[in-house]
């Protein structure tokens, strides 16, 4: 009964790189275009494993966020914000803690991976624990439904979605909710409100779904209902309890097929990355260094693309014509490493291009970006400050 709404976050790691964009950006800016889209910078988040070494963070996210704007993020179209900026976030991450059993916590799957992964840092904290609610508390406190993430992070996503469920349950009834719901059945009208109660009885007591989406698709169309009708209703009718919070999808982003120098996954932890705005003679100097079929020790050697991770960013770079010529060459020889290499530094100097004319502005006036984010925030705490104002009323802490 919201409407649309998409909410990501990044945490804070400097200037991005081109997997960060294929593997995350260039999604967001297409989204920008197709619903109302809030992104963040997850300073909080970033904490968990980084609360002592703190004095990078700050220029980190100003870096991470030129990125976002040059990769074509458009403050015109999204709402671009730092969470610690918007500090209704704590606030519900909190008062959602209350009743987080600590089992869930320490159920999801990303928790005991990491603790092994960053086994040289301390991690046994409150904070790291709570992670994934302070995540939850992120998508929650804008109903954001739609949350484009990598496969990584669909169990924070489903956790969120348990979180809200919890909460609804517990906080969902309103102070005198039946009465509320019989008033609001008899504004349906007559003919509509009889077949409201039929849908929400085949629901409830034989579970009948068609009745359920009958009984949606009525309340969409009801015009005499105000939108807190209608979502009373909605919740009397899937289970008798107002959705306060709601429930988010994850919206899942391919993985990026983007290999990194060496062909792992790039990463700046293994120092193989190309950035988004690398400097055009080292980004050359990086692609034609990088390693090819190792059988090609000489000219004549034939090659193998598999066995290649240059031929991996022709599958990201390079037109059909381009492949085609890539296989044929380097299998009969035809065509040397370097020659193979050009096409994709010419594809990805294309593409950087336009990203350091966007970013160039915002680095020659740093004025620029404080303002744009300063605006980002007031709107991100606008929305997260109507959801607070139910969720404290939900659970009697209005004191008026
Ligand atoms: N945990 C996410 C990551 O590591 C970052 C993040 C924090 C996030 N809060 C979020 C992503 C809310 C989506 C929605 O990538
Ligand atoms: Fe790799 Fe191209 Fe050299 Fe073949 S010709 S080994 S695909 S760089």
């Amino acid at each position: 009964m919201y409407p649309e709404r998409v909410l990501s976050g990044m945490r804070p790691t400097g200037a991005l790189h081109i997997g960060h964009y294929h593997g995350a950006l260039i999604n967001w800016v297409k989204l920008q275009h197709q619903y109302p889209c809030f992104f963040f910078v997850a300073d909080w988040h970033a904490l968990t494993t980084t609360y002592d070494e703190t004095s990078v963070i700050e220029k980190s996210v100003w870096d991470m966020l030129i990125d976002w704007l040059a990769a074509g993020v458009d403050p015109e179209r999204a709402t671009i914000f730092i969470q610690s900026r918007v500090p209704e976030h704590a606030e519900l991450t909190l008062l959602l803690s209350m009743s987080t059993p600590l089992g869930w916590l320490e159920r999801v799957p990303t928790y005991k991976d990491q603790l092994e992964k960053l086994s040289h840092k301390d991690l046994l904290t409150y904070g790291f624990l709570g992670y994934p609610l302070m995540q939850a508390a992120d998508i929650l406190i804008y109903r954001a439904n739609q949350v484009p993430v990598g496969a990584d992070q669909v169990s924070h996503i489903e956790f969120t979605r348990e979180i809200a469920r919890r909460f609804n349950h517990l906080y969902g009834r309103e102070a005198g909710f039946e009465d509320k719901v019989r008033e609001a059945i008899k504004k349906l009208g007559g003919k509509s409100a009889k077949l409201y109660e039929q849908a929400h009885k085949r629901y409830q007591e034989q579970g009948d779904v068609v009745a359920l989406d009958q009984g949606k698709a009525l309340l969409g169309e009801a015009k005499s209902l105000s939108q807190v009708d209608r979502e009373r209703l909605y919740g009397y009718l899937e289970g008798s309890y107002k959705q306060i919070l709601v429930e988010p999808q994850a919206l899942l982003t391919p993985a990026s097929r983007l290999p990194g120098l060496d062909g792992q996954k790039m990463s700046k932890s293994y120092g193989n990355t190309i950035a988004m705005r690398e400097e055009p003679d080292s980004l050359t100097k990086k692609i034609r260094t990088m390693p090819t079929d190792p059988a090609r020790v000489r000219r004549t050697d034939p090659g193998d693309p598999e066995k290649c991770p240059v031929w991996q960013l022709h599958q990201v770079y390079s037109d059909q014509d381009t492949r085609d010529w890539v296989v044929k060459g380097c299998k009969s020889a035809g065509i040397g490493c370097l020659e193979c290499k050009q096409p994709v530094i010419d594809a990805m100097l294309k593409e950087q291009e336009p990203m350091r004319e966007r970013a160039q502005p915002y680095l020659d006036r740093p004025g620029l970006l404080r303002d744009i984010v300063a605006n980002g925030c007031d709107n991100a705490r606008k929305a997260a400050q109507e959801t607070m104002r139910e969720v404290r009323a939900a659970m009697g802490l209005t004191y008026s």
